[in-house]
C-alpha cells in the first residue's frame, strides 16, 4: 500500500521567484516530485532539492503533456513505493483558470490525499502597475473574464463584460484583442481607459496604456511577449510603472 502518497497543489504566484508562499516553499522543499508549468520561474525549482522536477507546461508550437496525460503522471508517481509526495506546481493560483479541481478529484480517486497552497494569482498584476481594480466612488465591483471558451472560441462572458462591467481583467485575449476591442465599441465605449501586461512581475515585464478605439494600433506597434493581462476599465488610465519591493 501506499500510504505516504499525496499530493499538493501549490500556486507559484504570477511570475516573479518571490512572490510565492511561505507555505508553497515548504511544499517543495518536502515534495518526492515536482510537475511543473510553463509558467513557473525556474529559480523557483531550487526549492525543491532532491525531488524529481517533471515539466509539464504547454509550449507554442511544440507538444504539449494532455490534462489526462497530466492527471496519470500524478497518480503514477504519488502510487511508486510505500507513496511519494507530489508538488503539482501551477502559475498563479491553482483554482484561477486552472484546472486545480480536476487534479485532486482524479488524485482523490485513487486513494491519494490532497492538500491545497493558494498563490497570488495574475488577477493582481495591475497593482503592481499602479492600476486600482477598484476605487471607491467610481466602481463597486470587478470582474475576471478567460476571454477563450475550451473550444478556442470568444467567450460569451466578454459581450457582458463590454456592456456591464465597470472594470474587467482578460486572460487568454490578447490573440482576441479585436474581437475584445469590437465588442466594448458597439456598446459605446470606445473611450474607456485599456491598459496591456506582458510578463507582469518579471524582469522582462513592460506595460503599456491607452484607450478601447486606440488600443489595438498600440499593440500591433508594440508586439508585447506573452503570457499578457487585458484591463479594461477606468483604473487602466493610472498605469505607471511602481517600484516593485526589493532588498
Ligand atoms: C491558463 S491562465 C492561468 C492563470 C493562473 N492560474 C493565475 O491564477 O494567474 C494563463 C493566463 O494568465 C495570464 N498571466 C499569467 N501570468 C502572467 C504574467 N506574468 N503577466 C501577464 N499575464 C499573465 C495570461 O493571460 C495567461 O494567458
Amino acid at each position: 500500500m501506499a500510504e505516504k502518497a499525496r499530493l499538493t497543489l501549490v500556486g507559484a504566484g504570477p511570475g516573479d521567484p518571490e512572490l510565492i508562499t511561505l507555505k508553497g516553499v515548504k511544499a517543495l522543499k518536502a515534495a518526492d516530485v515536482v510537475l511543473y508549468d510553463a509558467l513557473v520561474h525556474p529559480d523557483m525549482l531550487e526549492h525543491a532539492q532532491g525531488a524529481e522536477l517533471i515539466f509539464v507546461g504547454k509550449r507554442a508550437g511544440k507538444y504539449s503533456v494532455t490534462q489526462k496525460e497530466i492527471n496519470e503522471l500524478i497518480v503514477e508517481h504519488a502510487l511508486k513505493g510505500d507513496g511519494q509526495h507530489i508538488v503539482r506546481l501551477k502559475g498563479g493560483d491553482p483554482f484561477v483558470f486552472a484546472r486545480g479541481l480536476e487534479e485532486i478529484a482524479y488524485a482523490e480517486q485513487y486513494g491519494i490525499t490532497g492538500s491545497v497552497v493558494i498563490g497570488i494569482s495574475s488577477i493582481m498584476l495591475p497593482g503592481y502597475y499602479g492600476i486600482p481594480l477598484t476605487s471607491r466612488g467610481i466602481n463597486q465591483s470587478f470582474t475576471a473574464v478567460t476571454a477563450t471558451t475550451a473550444e478556442g472560441g470568444l467567450s460569451e462572458e466578454v459581450v457582458n463584460a463590454a456592456k456591464n462591467s465597470p472594470s474587467t481583467v482578460f486572460f487568454m485575449g490578447s490573440r482576441k484583442l479585436d474581437l475584445i476591442v469590437a465588442e466594448y465599441q458597439k456598446a459605446g465605449r470606445g473611450d474607456l481607459p485599456v491598459a496591456v501586461i506582458s510578463n507582469g512581475s518579471l524582469e522582462t515585464g513592460s506595460y503599456f496604456k491607452g484607450t478601447v478605439d486606440t488600443i489595438v494600433g498600440l499593440f500591433n506597434e508594440k508586439q508585447p511577449e506573452p503570457p499578457i493581462l487585458l484591463i479594461f476599465g477606468h483604473g487602466a488610465a493610472h498605469a505607471h510603472a511602481v517600484q516593485s519591493y526589493k532588498e
